[in-house]
């Protein structure tokens, strides 16, 4: 497999590496020591859920590796119809006694079947665990999405939590002997502790300031966007969540984010959260006016007017939102959703991109997109083309990624009055003024 993603290539190969979730791991083999006794556990499929990072996928992969199971394994993200589901799925949960060996099968992703709940995948799924005749793990980070009831009902559930922090400083130390990389102690203390239990977080960020000739600068940039995203996100709950004015008031004072970077989270989720397009159209406008009081509170030096277009940035989509009874999905990463938006080509190219990487790393392409593409680009732009290779990437898909540089844009449609002015962010401005 090469050099790929460190997460990836220290991925345990044994039970005994999966660090941390002790209890997780006792109730698993035990469940799966009843299958190997012949005598079929009253529930013949294993739920395992809990946050990302932290051993679930790997815990599968390692037990079946050492005891030389044959794994079948599905992405359920990946997977479009039921019918794909179950054409993949019939073969191999049926029990073969033409070809022997011993066979288990993994569906991770579950909530992707749950997503495209008009195919009914669910219920193909919840066929599939009655009829099993061999040992079935399912794998989501939620499963108390009400749609999965009856799977829930079947399965043996087995809770995965985020790993301590000490556990994840330990392997960290391994990882780096095992490459032959120096870290200083604070730095593993910060990495981890960053991480909030998310081990597959904490390699991809030890190994990002490994990435040679840029050094330290990758660091700071690096850790600093980890931490700024999961502020985005609370900020993202807060405006969406406002009913009225005073809901938003003080909302912006603590963001992580200059107001730039609030209304280019807040303009790009407007289409996660609001699918009336009449009600999208009102929060768009609001959206522009909140940005003609900004520009013209700092163009005419008139700083009164900031709070109205603060005002209305941080409770006006809320209040657009609340009148339309919508729930809303999930908050995006600006830079994914622009994934989302790119041209057909440039999607195609990236989609060839993520296929080559979710084939050779265990993820969907989707988590691929998320936890695997950033960080090779930021290889590729620091100078490290190694990954990139091993992947067998063509020059064209190597172009493309570089070209999509996560910059933030403000990208709402607005009427562009003052477009000679030069750009300035807010902060800037505001430094200007004190
Ligand atoms: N408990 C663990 N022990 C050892 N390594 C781990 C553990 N958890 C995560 N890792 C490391 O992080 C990577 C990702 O872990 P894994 O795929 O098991 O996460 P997951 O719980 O399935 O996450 P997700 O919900 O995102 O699929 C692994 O390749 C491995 O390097
Ligand atoms: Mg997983």
């Amino acid at each position: 497999m090469g050099a790929l993603l460190w997460a990836e290539k220290h991925r345990p190969r044994r039970v005994s590496e999966v660090i941390g979730n002790e209890e997780a791991v006792a109730e698993f083999v035990k469940w799966m020591s009843e299958w190997e006794r012949k005598a079929v556990p009253k529930q013949k499929a294993a739920f395992f859920y809990g946050p990302p990072g932290t051993g679930k996928t790997s815990l599968v992969l390692a037990y079946s590796e050492e005891r030389g199971y044959d794994l079948v394994q599905v992405n359920a993200s990946d997977r479009r119809t039921a019918e794909d589901l179950r054409s993949v799925l019939a073969h191999a949960t049926a029990s073969n006694a033409v070809l022997g060996g011993r066979r288990m099968v993994l569906i991770d992703e579950v909530e992707g079947a749950v997503m495209s709940a008009e195919s009914g995948s669910v219920a193909a799924l919840t066929e599939l665990v009655d009829r099993t005749s061999v040992p079935l793990v399912l794998i989501a980070n939620d499963v108390w999405d009400q749609r999965l009831m009856p799977l829930r009902e079947r399965c043996k559930l087995i809770a995965f939590r985020r790993l301590r922090s000490r556990d994840i400083e330990e392997r960290l130390r391994t990882i780096a002997q095992r490459e032959g990389l120096r870290v200083d102690e604070e730095l593993v203390k910060t990495i981890a502790q960053r991480s909030r239990g998310d081990l597959r977080a904490a390699i991809n960020d030890l190994q990002a300031i490994a990435v040679p000739v840029t050094g330290s600068r990758v660091v700071t940039e690096l850790l600093e966007s980890r931490e700024v995203e999961l502020n985005a996100f609370e900020l993202m709950a807060k405006v969406f969540g406002a009913r009225s004015l005073s809901d938003g008031r003080g909302v912006l004072t603590n963001a992580g984010l200059d107001i730039d970077g609030v209304m280019t989270w807040v303009s790009e989720n407007l289409q996660t959260q609001i699918k009336d397009p009449k009600a999208l159209e009102e929060a768009y406008r609001i959206l522009a006016d909140a940005d003609l009081h900004l520009r013209r509170a700092s163009r005419f030096q008139r700083w009164e007017l900031m709070k109205y277009g603060t005002a209305l940035l941080s409770a006006g989509p809320g209040i657009v939102k609340s009148s339309t009874s919508e729930r809303g999905g999930r908050f995006e990463f600006p830079s994914r959703i622009r994934f989302l938006q790119q041209t057909r080509v440039e999607r195609e190219l990236t989609r060839s991109v993520l296929e080559k990487v979710a084939s050779r790393t265990h993820m969907s392409t989707s988590k691929a997109a998320t936890e695997f593409l950033p960080y090779l680009r930021m290889m590729m732009k620091a100078g490290d083309m190694g990954v990139a290779k091993s992947l067998g990437l063509t020059e064209r898909e190597v172009d493309t990624l570089l070209s999509k540089a996560p910059e933030l844009q403000v990208k709402h449609e607005k009427p562009e009055v003052e477009t000679a002015r030069p750009r300035t962010t807010v902060r800037a401005r505001r430094a200007r003024r004190g």
